[in-house]
């Protein structure tokens, strides 16, 4: 369960550097109206978010309208890949919406066509058929809802199994929720549908075991035949803990699939344009899935995601029975179009693999000297800091919230901790930054460590 954080505003030194200004108390007082008011108009399930309101962002920093400034390691929560409020998305943005042409739903539009076109042309084959809806979650529908539909022309009705992986997730619907893998946040469904299965994720970590031998016999011991499953869905890297899978298990895993005309879809809603030091995640493994699903950081900015695909596996349904109402709306058509064109420009995952090599060189010599760290994942400008009971692999929650919290009190911005046990602080900063200013933010970190472990320590006697 998610940590609240108190809104009530605490003394907190104040301080300048080239990227960062606290110059209030945090929360800011001037602000605790806004957070109550979203206390009393949004439902509990939204809190747990830090207590910044934001006023502007650019580039990697984030303001608020009292004077201070952070640098940003959320990226919003992974969105915005090209930097925040990049001037180029705006005015793509305010050009679209200058033309009046704010939405078409299911009427043809130019910029709709222009998208497709461009995540087709860099997708690698035969990810060649694209199909745009709004969220990750829906990607993650739509991704079983084909699976299920080759799986049983393939092999039928009993070719229907979803196989994906345990503390996976994929979202907050009903087919998403199934797909992932972290069991309180299904108590609700009540009857799941057993046609979803979870399997241990090779993360070399809790799972000590990264052959793909555990895949098989994870599959034999909940009694599945390779004839009975219909998709293997994984996120490129683990959401909760930035934990990738070895790359000769996924070309196996591929191998697999292929064998037994199984689709494997990566779920690339974090991963993808150029955040893990690669364009697409999936380049890590030196395989191509048959479904990818992206969302978060395509826009850097507005709704949209996208599934792509096989042309086979796209064109299943006939005209007419994949749609969503905003599918391909123009705004968010033409913020894509401009972030990609940003990111390709830019060669914003080659700033991601160098700033993120100085990043994890610096956090694996952190996660050496102190023992609560169990363990860094993570590629490029993703990692995970697993805060752990030392000795154990057991997530420490209240550590990993006690230095996002003073992270922030210290100019230093990320989401609420993820993963297991509330236990990973995850740092995932816009493919813009630099390496001075990636400096910077470790040696806040290592700061706000250090203090939560001496109160710890105090704490405890
Ligand atoms: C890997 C992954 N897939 C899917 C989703 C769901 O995306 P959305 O929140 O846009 O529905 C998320 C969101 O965090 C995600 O990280």
């Amino acid at each position: 369960m998610t940590r609240e954080f108190t809104l009530m505003p605490k003394r907190v030194p104040r301080l300048e550097t080239r990227y960062r200004r606290i110059a209030t108390d945090i929360p800011v007082p001037e602000s605790i109206p806004v957070l109550e008011r979203l206390c009393r108009c949004e439902p509990v399930a939204m809190r747990g978010q830090p207590p910044i309101v934001w006023d502007h962002a650019e580039g990697f920093q984030v303001y608020d309208a009292w004077g201070n400034c952070w640098i940003d390691w959320s990226s919003g929560v992974l969105i915005t890949n090209a930097g925040h409020g990049r001037k180029e998305i705006a005015d793509a943005i305010a050009r679209q919406a200058g033309s009046n042409l704010l939405t078409s739903y299911c009427f043809p539009s130019a910029v709709r066509a222009d998208l497709v076109e461009k995540l087709s042309s860099l997708l690698p084959d035969p990810l060649k058929k694209v199909f745009l809806l709004t969220t990750g979650s829906e990607t993650v529908e739509c991704a079983v809802k084909l699976c299920r539909s080759y799986g049983m022309k393939a092999g039928g009705r009993s070719k229907h199994v979803i196989v994906s992986y345990d503390k996976a997730f994929h979202g907050r619907t009903l087919g998403a929720q199934q797909t992932g893998g972290i069991p309180a946040l299904k108590e609700w469904i009540v009857n799941l549908d057993p046609g979803f299965v979870q399997i241990p994720f090779p993360d070399g970590y809790r799972t000590a075991d990264t052959s793909f031998e555990l895949f098989l016999r994870s599959l034999r011991e909940r009694g599945i035949e390779p004839q009975d499953v219909a998709g293997v869905i994984l996120e490129t890297y683990q959401g909760g803990s930035a934990a990738f899978a070895p790359p000769a298990y996924m070309r196996e895993l591929r191998q697999w699939c292929t064998g037994h005309k199984v689709l494997l879809v990566c779920d690339e809603v974090q991963a993808a344009f150029g955040r893990t030091g690669t364009f697409w995640g999936f380049e890590h493994y030196g395989i191509v899935p048959d479904l990818a699903l992206f969302g978060k950081g395509i826009t850097s900015s507005l709704p949209l995601s996208a599934v792509a695909g096989r042309p086979d596996v796209m064109d299943l349904f006939p005209a007419g029975s994949m749609t969503s109402t905003h599918t391909g709306n123009p705004v968010c058509c033409a913020a894509a179009l401009a972030s990609i064109d940003l990111v390709v420009r830019e060669n914003l995952a080659e700033n991601a693999r160098r700033t993120g090599a100085v990043l994890h060189s610096r956090l694996n010599a952190l996660a050496a000297r102190v023992p609560q760290i169990g363990c860094v994942a993570g590629k490029g400008l993703v990692a995970g800091v697993a805060c752990v009971v030392p000795g154990t692999t057991n997530p420490d929650g209240d550590l990993a919230f006690d230095v996002v919290r003073r992270s922030m009190e210290k100019g230093l911005l990320m989401f609420s901790p993820v993963g297991l046990g509330g236990g990973t602080v995850k740092i995932a900063p816009p493919l813009v930054i630099t390496e001075e200013a990636i400096a910077e933010s470790v040696d806040v970190l290592e700061e706000a460590i250090a203090e939560a472990l001496r109160e710890h320590a105090a704490v405890a006697g």
